[in-house]
C-alpha cells in the first residue's frame, strides 16, 4: 500500500523530502490516499526517523486547543506593529463587552503594544512622562470592545462587486474540506473599510454556503497591515498556515445544510455527504491513534510513515475537538440531522448560521454533542426562502430565555457589516437584555471562534481594539467617533489631501438621553403568540368600526401639519375620537363627551402620525423572493428575447396592478410597524434584469385583497425603468448601456408607430402625465439622462417628471439634478454596491455628508426606498439612522416627509386616500421606547386594533 503525504517534519533529509513529494504527488493523481492500514507494523526507528519527533507529532495531534494560562501576562502582541505609539483614554464609560451592569466601568483604558494594558483610574501614567503616550479625554463616551462578526463574506465577495474579486463559492463538489478561505481573501475589499466605520474590528470569513463544507474560515482583523497580505491580517494563524505556531490555536471550518446547498442533491443527500466525509477522517484518526499509541508503548518493530491524509486533514482535527465548526442549518429538520450527525461522529458545533427555526426547537438545540452551539441570527430578515419562512424578531429572547447564547450576525454583504451593531439594536428593541444584544456582537462571537481571551471584551491582556461611540452604542445612529485595532488608530482616518478631514459628530446627539440605554416596549403577548403559532401568528389586525378613543396623547401630526389639541390638563395629554376611521375630536374629557365609545386605547404619552410609504421592494407582488411559486414571475424582458405575438407590445409593458398579492407576512408586518402603504412594481427576479419595470401601482399594505375598499390607492402611479451597467455576477446576456439609452429615447420621442401600452404610456411620460422613474446608480448614467430628458423636453415642448431611484452617485451633480427639476430617491442607508454606486458617500465616521444630505442641501426633491419587501418594517429604524447621518441638516418632520408626503409625490401618487393615520404608543415614531397600537385609516372607514 503506498503511503502519501508524510509530514515533512518527520524528515531531515532534503533529497527524502523530495522523493516523499514525488510519491504524495502521484498518490494524489492516482487517487490512492484513502485508505489506511488498519495496524501499523513498527520498525526501530531508522536513522531519518526519530522516535522523538514521532513521540512530538502524537503529543501535538491530541492536544487541546485554546490559549496558554499565561497569555494574558503577555508583554507585547504578536500583531503589534513597530512604531505604534501608546495610548490612554481617560473619563471614559467602559462597557466590558460581557456580563451585566455590575460591569460597566468608569476610567481610563491603556493600550500599550498592541494590548489593553490596564483599565482603571490610571492618572499616575500622565505624570510618568510615558514616551509617546497619546491621551484622549472620551468626556464620559462609551467605550466598548471592538465588534466580532461571526458570519462575513469579506474578501470573498468584495466591493465593488466584481467578477474577478468573487472567490465565495466552489463548484468542485460537496464536502471541500481542505479548500481554504483565505486562498481568496482579498485585502482591497472597500467593504472592510466601512465594516470598521461601523466598530467591526474582527470577522470569521466565510465562504458561501453553496457546500455542504465549503471549507476552512480564518478570523481576520480588518484593518491593513504594514505587511498587506491576508495572513497577516488573520488572528492567531493556526498551525496548519503557520508552522511555526503551536498546534494548540484553533482552527475553524464551515459546514451547511438545508436547502442552500442544493447544486449536489437534496437534504438527505447532503447529510449522507457529511457522514461519508466524517467516516472517512474517523478512519484517519483510528489509525493515527493506533500507530501513536504503539509509537508510545515504544514497540519500534518496523517503521512505517505517519498516517495522514492532506484532504481529510482538518475534518480529523475537528474530530479531536480542535476546530471550531460553524455550520449554516435553518430549519428545525435541518437542525435536527446536524445534532443527529454531531452524536454519532462524536464532534461539538460552535455555532450554528442563520438558524431560522432554533428559537422553536431549543431542547433539540441543546441536544447538539459537547453542548448548545451558539445561534447566530439576524434581527429580522427572514422569508428570504422557505426555511426562514418562520423566522422570528422574539428568537434572541427565546433562545436566550431557554438558556442558549445567540449572536447577531450580518452575512454581509446580505446585511453590510457596517451595519452589525444595528442587528443588536434591533433584537434589543424586541427583547433582548441590552448586555445580552451587547455582548452578542462582541464577547459571545468572540467566544464562539475561540478567540475570546483576546477580543470581544475589554480586560487587562487583550487585543487593543476598541470602540468609542458617539452616544450609548443601543441607541440607534450610534456612530464610532475613534476605533483602534491592536492599538493602532484606524478612526478617524488619517489626514489625507483629497478627504474631508475635520469630521463632526455627535450633531443633535447632545442630551442625556443619548447617553442612557434606550428603553424599549414589552412584547410579552407578541412573543407567546409567535411560539402558539410556530412563527406564523395572525398579522391581520382587528377591525374596529365604532368610536375609539385613543387616551393620553402627547401629539397629533396630520399630512396637513400639526394639530393643536386644546387641552387644559397639566399633562399636556389629551383625548382623541375617531369615528369611522375619522378624528372628530380632540381635546380632555370636556371637550370630548365620550358617549357611545366601543374602545379605548390608552397610548401613554405616545404620538399620531402619518403612515409611511415603502417602495422599492417587490412587497405586494412576492412572499418569499427565492420562491417562484410565491410570486409574479419573470415579466418579458424586450431587450433580450422576443415577445410573443399574444401580447402585440413592443416592450410587453407590464403593470403591477394586475400582478398583486396581497395579506403577504411582509406586507402585514410593514403594516404593523407603520408603513401603511406601498408603491409597487415589477423587479427583475433571478438573473434577469428588467430594463423596462413598467407600471407602478399604489395600495393599501393593510388590505387583504384588491377589491376590498381602499385596498388599491391608485392604480397606475408611475412608468419604471432601470438603466445599468452589466450585472458583474449575473451570466445571462447583458445589454449595452448606449443600447438601452436609445430604447428609452425612441419610446419617449414617440417612435414607436403601433398604438400600444407601451406606446401609450410612454408619451404619458413624455409628456410629464406621469412620472418616469428611474433605477440607476452612476453620475454618468445620470448626467446622459439629464441630457436626453432636455432633448426630448425641446423636441416635444413638454415638462417631464423625471426621478432617479437608488442614485447612489447623485450628489457627484446635484445642482445638475436639481436645475433639471429631477427628483431623488435613495436607500435609506448607503450599501456596498456594484461600481456603479462605488463613489456614494458613506457618512460619518468617514465623510461628514451622506448622499442625501448633500441633495438635501441642494434643494433637491427627496425620498427613500427600500429594496428587501423583509425589510419594510424596518423603515423607521431606518429613517432615524439617515437623519442623525446628515448630522444635524435634516430634522424629524422633513425626515418623515422623506418616507411620506415627498415619496408619494415624486412617485405621482395624487390620491388623498394615502391619510392613514398611525397610532404610536409610548414615544413618537422616532423613540426607541414607542410601538405602533392603531392605524387609523379613513379611507377605508376603520381603526385597525394591533
Ligand atoms: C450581575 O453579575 C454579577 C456577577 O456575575 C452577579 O453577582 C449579579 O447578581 C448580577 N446582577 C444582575 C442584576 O443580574
Ligand atoms: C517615539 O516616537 C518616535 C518618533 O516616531 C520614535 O522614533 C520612537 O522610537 C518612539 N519611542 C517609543 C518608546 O515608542
Ligand atoms: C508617536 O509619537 C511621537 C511623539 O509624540 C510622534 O512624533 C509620532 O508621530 C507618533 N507616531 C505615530 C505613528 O502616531
Ligand atoms: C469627564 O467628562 C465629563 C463629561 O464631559 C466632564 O464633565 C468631566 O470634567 C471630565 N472629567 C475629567 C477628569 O476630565
Ligand atoms: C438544556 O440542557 C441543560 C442541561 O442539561 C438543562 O439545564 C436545560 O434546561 C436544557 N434546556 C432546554 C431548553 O432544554
Amino acid at each position: 500500500m503506498l503511503q502519501c503525504l508524510i509530514p515533512m517534519d518527520l524528515l531531515p533529509s532534503t533529497r527524502s523530502r523530495q522523493l516523499i513529494l514525488l510519491v504524495s504527488f502521484f498518490a494524489l493523481v492516482f487517487n490512492l490516499s484513502d485508505h489506511f492500514p488498519r495496524r501499523h507494523v513498527f520498525r526501530t526507528p531508522g536513522p531519518s526517523i526519530r522516535a522523538e519527533d514521532i513521540r512530538l507529532k502524537c503529543q501535538n495531534i491530541q492536544s487541546s486547543p485554546g490559549p496558554s494560562p499565561f497569555f494574558l501576562k503577555r508583554e507585547v502582541s504578536d500583531r503589534f506593529e513597530i512604531g505604534t505609539n501608546s495610548t490612554l483614554i481617560t473619563n471614559a464609560t467602559i462597557l466590558v463587552g460581557k456580563g451585566n451592569e455590575t460591569s460597566i466601568r468608569h476610567g481610563d483604558l491603556y493600550l500599550d503594544k498592541g494590548i489593553v494594558k490596564a483599565i482603571g483610574s490610571l492618572s499616575y501614567l500622565k505624570q510618568a512622562n510615558v514616551l509617546n503616550l497619546t491621551v484622549i479625554n472620551a468626556n464620559e463616551a462609551w467605550v466598548t470592545p471592538g465588534l466580532v462578526d461571526l458570519d462575513t463574506h469579506l474578501g470573498l465577495m468584495s466591493a465593488p462587486f466584481m467578477s474577478g474579486a468573487l472567490d465565495a463559492s466552489s463548484t468542485k463538489g460537496p464536502t471541500l474540506p481542505w479548500l481554504r478561505n483565505i486562498d481568496g481573501l482579498n485585502p482591497h475589499d472597500e467593504g472592510m473599510q466601512l465594516a470598521i466605520a461601523g466598530g467591526v474590528t474582527s470577522a470569521q470569513i466565510l465562504a458561501r454556503n453553496s457546500n455542504n463544507i465549503a471549507g476552512q474560515t480564518v478570523i481576520v482583523k480588518l484593518r491593513q497591515t504594514s505587511e498587506g497580505s491576508p495572513l497577516s491580517m488573520v488572528v492567531e494563524p493556526p498551525h496548519s498556515l503557520n508552522k511555526s505556531a503551536d498546534s494548540t490555536r484553533w482552527r475553524h471550518l464551515q459546514q451547511a445544510c438545508g436547502e442552500v446547498p442544493s447544486e449536489y442533491g437534496n437534504r438527505p443527500d447532503a447529510i449522507w455527504a457529511l457522514r461519508a466525509a466524517y467516516a472517512r477522517a474517523q478512519n484517519i484518526k483510528a489509525a493515527q491513534d493506533a500507530y501513536c499509541q504503539q509509537a508510545e508503548a515504544n514497540a519500534w518493530d518496523d517503521v512505517d510513515a505517519f498516517p495522514e491524509n492532506l484532504q481529510y486533514e482538518s475534518l480529523v482535527d475537528v474530530l479531536r475537538g480542535k476546530v471550531k465548526v460553524t455550520t449554516q442549518c435553518q430549519g428545525a429538520v435541518d437542525i435536527d440531522a446536524l445534532v443527529r450527525l454531531t452524536n454519532e461522529f462524536e464532534f461539538s458545533i460552535a455555532s450554528i448560521q442563520h438558524a431560522s427555526e432554533a428559537w422553536l426547537v431549543p431542547g433539540l438545540v441543546n441536544r447538539t454533542w459537547g453542548g448548545p452551539p451558539t445561534i447566530a441570527l439576524f434581527a429580522t430578515n427572514y422569508r428570504y426562502d422557505s426555511s426562514s419562512y418562520r423566522g422570528s424578531e422574539f428568537a434572541p429572547r427565546v433562545l436566550t430565555d431557554a438558556g442558549i447564547t445567540v449572536a447577531m450576525k450580518s452575512a454581509h454583504p446580505v446585511v453590510n457589516s457596517r451595519y452589525l451593531l444595528q442587528e443588536a439594536q434591533r433584537a434589543n428593541y424586541y427583547g433582548l437584555d441590552s448586555f445580552l444584544a451587547l455582548a452578542s456582537v462582541t464577547s459571545i462571537p468572540a467566544a464562539a471562534i475561540g478567540l475570546d481571551h483576546r477580543i470581544g471584551s475589554l480586560h487587562e491582556g487583550a487585543d487593543a481594539d476598541v470602540v468609542m461611540w458617539d452616544s450609548n452604542p443601543l441607541q440607534l445612529g450610534a456612530t464610532p467617533v475613534r476605533v483602534w485595532i491592536d492599538g493602532i488608530l484606524q478612526i478617524p482616518l488619517p489626514p489625507r489631501i483629497d478627504r474631508d478631514n475635520a469630521i463632526n459628530e455627535g450633531i443633535g446627539k447632545e442630551g442625556e438621553e443619548w447617553r442612557r440605554f434606550p428603553s424599549v416596549p414589552k412584547w410579552e403577548n407578541e412573543r407567546k403568540k409567535a411560539i402558539q403559532w410556530e412563527g406564523l401568528p395572525p398579522l391581520m389586525p382587528r377591525k374596529q368600526g365604532g368610536n375609539i378613543v385613543f387616551l393620553n396623547v402627547k401629539n397629533v401630526w396630520t399630512r396637513e401639519g400639526a394639530m393643536r389639541p386644546g387641552s387644559r390638563s397639566h399633562s399636556n395629554l389629551v383625548h382623541i375620537t375617531v369615528k369611522g376611521g375619522r378624528i372628530v375630536c380632540f381635546g380632555d374629557d370636556a371637550a370630548c363627551p365620550l358617549e357611545s365609545v366601543e374602545e379605548y386605547l390608552d397610548l401613554d404619552g405616545g404620538h399620531i402620525a402619518p403612515g409611511m410609504m415603502t417602495f422599492g421592494s417587490s412587497l405586494g407582488l412576492e412572499e418569499i423572493s427565492s420562491e417562484p411559486s410565491t410570486g409574479d414571475g419573470s415579466p418579458y424582458n424586450p431587450f433580450i428575447e422576443p415577445v410573443p405575438p399574444i401580447l402585440n407590445d413592443p416592450a410587453a409593458l407590464a403593470s403591477a396592478a394586475e400582478a398583486l398579492m396581497f395579506g403577504t407576512r411582509s406586507a402585514l408586518t410593514a403594516y404593523r410597524f407603520g408603513v401603511t402603504s406601498a408603491t409597487v412594481r415589477e423587479t427583475s427576479s433571478g438573473d434577469a434584469r428588467n430594463i423596462i419595470s413598467g407600471l407602478s401601482t399604489t395600495i393599501s399594505t393593510g388590505a387583504s385583497h384588491a377589491m376590498e375598499r381602499g385596498a388599491i390607492i391608485q392604480k397606475y402611479t408611475a412608468l419604471h425603468v432601470a438603466i445599468q451597467r452589466p450585472d458583474p455576477i449575473s451570466k445571462t446576456r447583458q445589454v449595452s448601456v448606449s443600447n438601452q439609452i436609445a430604447g428609452l429615447r425612441r419610446l419617449l420621442l414617440g417612435w414607436e408607430t403601433q398604438e400600444t401600452d407601451t406606446k401609450r404610456w410612454s408619451k404619458k411620460a413624455a409628456e410629464g402625465v406621469i412620472p418616469l422613474v428611474i433605477d440607476v446608480g452612476s453620475a454618468d448614467i445620470m448626467a446622459t439622462l439629464l441630457i436626453l430628458k432636455t432633448e426630448v423636453e425641446n423636441q416635444l415642448g413638454t415638462r417631464m417628471r423625471m426621478v432617479f431611484s437608488g442614485a447612489a452617485e447623485a450628489h457627484i451633480i446635484a445642482p445638475e439634478i436639481r436645475n433639471s427639476n429631477v427628483g431623488v430617491i435613495l436607500d435609506a442607508k448607503p450599501g456596498v454596491g456594484v461600481w456603479d454606486d462605488r463613489r456614494a458617500l458613506p457618512g460619518l465616521p468617514l465623510t461628514n455628508d451622506t448622499t442625501l444630505a448633500v441633495l438635501f442641501k441642494e434643494g433637491v426633491k427627496l425620498g427613500l426606498r427600500c429594496q428587501e419587501a423583509q425589510d419594510a418594517r424596518n423603515m423607521l429604524f431606518d429613517l432615524t439612522w439617515a437623519m442623525l447621518a446628515s448630522n444635524g441638516v435634516i430634522k424629524k418632520k422633513e425626515a418623515y416627509a422623506l418616507v411620506s408626503s415627498n415619496l408619494q409625490d415624486l412617485l405621482g401618487v395624487v390620491t388623498e386616500d394615502v391619510g392613514d393615520l398611525v397610532a404610536y404608543a409610548g414615544g413618537g415614531p422616532f423613540d426607541m421606547s414607542s410601538k405602533t397600537a392603531a392605524v387609523i385609516s379613513a379611507s377605508r372607514g376603520v381603526v385597525d386594533v394591533f
